[in-house]
């Protein structure tokens, strides 16, 4: 009779526990690995399911029939007070190029699926050195908070949303939900806010690949949170920087918010990337972004020449001979909540112009709307300034057009319209 009970116990517990557990997918995203023929896919569970699982088909599909591919991928716990849940992530493999799949998501021993959702494989098995035409966006310093102002990722998402069909890549260059923003507690960070945030821009980034590098604001907890939500295509676990090839360009993001000086493993690992890619292809494109800017002329701290800017100086001091020495064409940020790019400069000079560039050019885009507002004040006008310098809300389109033009547009939030734009022709730096 006793151990009757205890059966009855361990029954009821097991049923009850498995009435309860959340396996819901949520924030669901997409991002490469360092396969050409793979496309990871990240997503949030409050409980922990047995068997987070990927489906995927050429074919449209219901995930009660069984798909052409199943893939059981692995589960991250978060173990910091003030954030749980779980974080499952998955590797669809084998993938042909120039394809549009089917794919959900869920836990295969409890039957929680995800709806279906689709994307498109890049033409990675084209000839060595061709260039594919494509576009991808980049934005930086995009939060969350409630209601559909520019301070939030609303008019960004929406916009990005209406272009979904001409959009092949996103990148978030940092400063990511703003979830140390609104904290009580003591706690360093908003799980609510983070998850919000990343259930916003759901709709983008389960359709097109969501590649990020950290913040200042994404450091809460050591960076650990940020880690383990975003899943990129790095070399070594835990790295926050890592590179990939997509339609012939090399884009290479690093942190700017870990060790960057020389010898530290970041630079090392950089500049061991770059030299390896230079190498075999001496004419190739480089785009490199990272969080913070070498060259922005909003009066604010990190772009001011005070105080604060003294790191600055070491950022610069550290990795601009990289970029000019790898002759890295074009180089992204955020940070500063304004809209700017420069002519082709290395250490202050300008060397050449957009038609003819013997230097990086250098964008700052932190323009996707967050919680602390855009940065409205300029310093006179810098030297490698060149066309327009706002303050509005917006983000960036860059179009590869070929192997010696590229295109860039900045889109103002506000109407949804280019309010800047340039072309780009492949340089050669001397060195
Ligand atoms: C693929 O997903 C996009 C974005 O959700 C949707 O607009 C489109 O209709 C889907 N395509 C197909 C063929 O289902
Ligand atoms: C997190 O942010 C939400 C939304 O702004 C707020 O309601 C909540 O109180 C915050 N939670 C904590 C623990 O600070
Ligand atoms: C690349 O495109 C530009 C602009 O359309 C054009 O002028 C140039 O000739 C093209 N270059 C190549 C190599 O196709
Ligand atoms: C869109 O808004 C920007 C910023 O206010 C403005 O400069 C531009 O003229 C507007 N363009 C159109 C077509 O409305
Ligand atoms: C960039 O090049 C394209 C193709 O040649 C051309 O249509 C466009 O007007 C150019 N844009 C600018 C701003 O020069
Ligand atoms: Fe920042």
């Amino acid at each position: 009779m006793n151990n009757f009970l205890i059966l009855l116990l361990f029954v009821f517990l097991y049923i009850s526990n498995v009435l309860t557990d959340n396996v819901i997918p949520e924030s669901i995203k997409l991002a490469f690995t360092k396969s050409k023929d793979e496309i990871r896919v990240t997503w949030y569970t409050i409980d922990e399911g047995e068997s987070p699982t990927v489906l995927y088909s050429t074919e449209m599909f219901e995930p009660i029939q069984d798909p052409s591919f199943v893939s059981v991928g692995d589960i991250i716990s978060y173990d910091t007070i003030g954030f749980d849940g779980k974080i499952n992530t998955a590797v669809m493999s084998s993938l042909s190029q120039s394809t549009l799949y089917f794919y959900c998501v869920g836990d295969k021993s409890s039957n929680v699926w995800s709806s279906t959702f689709n994307f498109t494989t890049n033409q990675f098995n084209a000839q060595f050195g061709e260039v594919i035409p494509f576009t991808t966006s980049f934005f930086g310093d995009m939060g969350w908070i409630e209601g559909d102002s520019l301070n939030s990722d609303v008019y960004t998402v929406n916009n990005l949303l209406s272009r979904l069909n001409e959009i092949q890549i996103l990148h978030h260059v940092g400063d990511i939900a703003y979830a140390d923003k609104e904290t009580s507690n003591n706690l360093p960070g908003n799980q609510t806010i983070w998850n919000k945030f990343q259930n916003s821009i759901s709709p983008l980034s389960s359709h097109i690949p969501y590649l990020t590098c950290p913040g200042n604001h994404d450091r809460f907890i050591d960076l650990s949170v940020y880690t383990k939500t975003w899943q990129m295509p790095v070399d070594h676990d835990g790295d926050s920087w890592y590179s990939y090839d997509y339609n012939g360009i090399h884009f290479v993001g690093f942190s700017s918010e870990h060790d960057y000086y020389p010898l530290s493993s970041q630079h090392t690992w950089i500049e061991k990337d770059l030299k390896q890619y230079r190498r075999s292809n001496p004419n190739g494109w480089i785009v490199m972004y990272s969080h913070r800017p070498f060259y922005c002329s909003v009066v604010w701290d990190w772009c001011s020449n005070t105080d604060v800017s003294e790191s600055k100086k070491i950022y610069i001091w550290s990795l601009e001979d990289l970029l000019h020495r790898y002759n890295v064409d074009l180089f992204i940020s955020g940070h500063a909540h304004s809209y700017e790019r420069s002519l082709p400069v290395y250490k202050n000079k300008i060397l050449g112009d957009v038609n003819s560039p013997k230097a990086t050019v250098h964008i700052v885009v932190g323009t996707g709307g967050d919680v602390e507002g855009e940065d409205m004040i300029w310093q006179p006008s810098q030297p490698w300034t060149t066309g327009l310098r706002t303050s509005i809300n917006g983000f960036g389109l860059l179009n590869v057009i070929n192997s010696t033009t590229l295109n860039w547009q900045f889109v103002a939030n506000i109407n949804n319209t280019v309010i800047d734009e340039f072309n780009l022709t492949k340089g050669e730096f001397d060195f």
